[in-house]
């Protein structure tokens, strides 16, 4: 099992091709993406509509599998070999993700929101509780804990979405055009919490048609028509990728509710270092 470096990729994919067939047509989405996510980094996918931003980030997020190619974790796990649970366990484990609509839940409230993936990592109620409360303090909701998404703006809406992303303590989070449906001043107050959040550790993959994020980006992926045109360096290139060691070990043995719990506290942790 190979430790996690700074050269160790977080996820490593390889000629990752996703072909789509609508009736008798044959969409070919992907056609053949090699790409690497190192830890820390803040990546930019960027590239315009259609080109198969969505579908990638679907599959790294383990949502979909590819109809060829391998995603390979630094926990040597390729994910696209493993069942149904595995991939279950890849997405929790690994994985957080928001969305342009954010898709909260309307009937939730922000706190009730954030708790739901906790449940399925086997927290208890009053940690659950207590987690969610300090995400939403540290997304600026603290004072919207029991509002309902109808009854929060679209930015703070996303807020709710990126404390839920985090509730697991992911390696990874994604973010599908994560600004795509708010206003300029909220869409940059989104980005602004986003790069807070990978100074802090958090390694982001964000995709989008919106030039304007490679600024926060250390490095920027083009897109076009499902290939990888080349990489450059974003508006952070220069700037020191911070990461939160990533628990190979436990992510690959099973990690208990009380090693997740741990994990969280460290999270937090680190946050609070951070804000320092
Ligand atoms: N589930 C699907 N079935 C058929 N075609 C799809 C599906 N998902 C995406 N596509 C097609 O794949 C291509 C890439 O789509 P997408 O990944 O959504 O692009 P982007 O997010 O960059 O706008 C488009 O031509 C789209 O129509
Ligand atoms: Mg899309």
């Amino acid at each position: 099992m190979a430790a996690s470096t700074d050269e160790t990729p977080v996820l490593a994919l390889t000629d990752i091709r996703r072909d789509f067939r609508m009736g008798r047509l044959l969409v070919r989405a992907l056609r053949g993406v090699t790409m690497d996510v190192l830890p820390g980094e803040f990546l930019v996918v960027m590239g315009p509509s259609g080109c198969g931003k969505s579908t990638l980030l679907t599959l790294i997020g383990g949502l979909d599998r590819p109809t060829a190619g391998s995603i390979v974790t630094s926990g040597d796990e390729d994910i696209t070999r493993g069942d149904e649970t595995a991939l279950a366990e890849y997405r929790r484990r690994w994985i957080g993700f928001i969305f342009q609509s954010y898709n909260l839940i309307p009937t939730m409230t922000a706190r009730q929101n954030v708790e739901f993936p906790l449940v399925f990592a086997g927290i208890g109620r009053a940690a659950r509780r207590a987690r969610a409360e300090a995400l939403l303090k540290r997304v600026g909701l603290g004072d919207r804990m029991t509002h309902r998404p109808i009854e929060l703006s679209g930015g703070q809406q996303q807020r709710v979405a990126i404390a839920r992303a985090l509730a697991n303590a992911p390696a990874i989070v994604l973010g599908d055009e994560p600004t795509g449906n708010l206003d300029t001043r909220s869409g940059q107050e989104i980005m602004d919490l986003l790069l807070e959040l990978n100074r802090a550790g958090t390694t982001l993959i964000v995709v989008t048609h919106d030039a304007r994020l490679c600024t926060y980006a250390h490095r920027v992926v083009r897109m076009e028509d499902g290939v990888v045109l080349g990489v450059d360096a974003g508006g952070r290139a220069d700037e020191p990728r911070r990461s939160v060691p990533i628990e190979g070990d436990t992510r690959d043995v099973g990690v208990t509710a009380a090693a997740v719990r741990g994990h969280s506290i460290r999270r937090r942790r680190s946050f609070t270092t951070a804000e320092a």
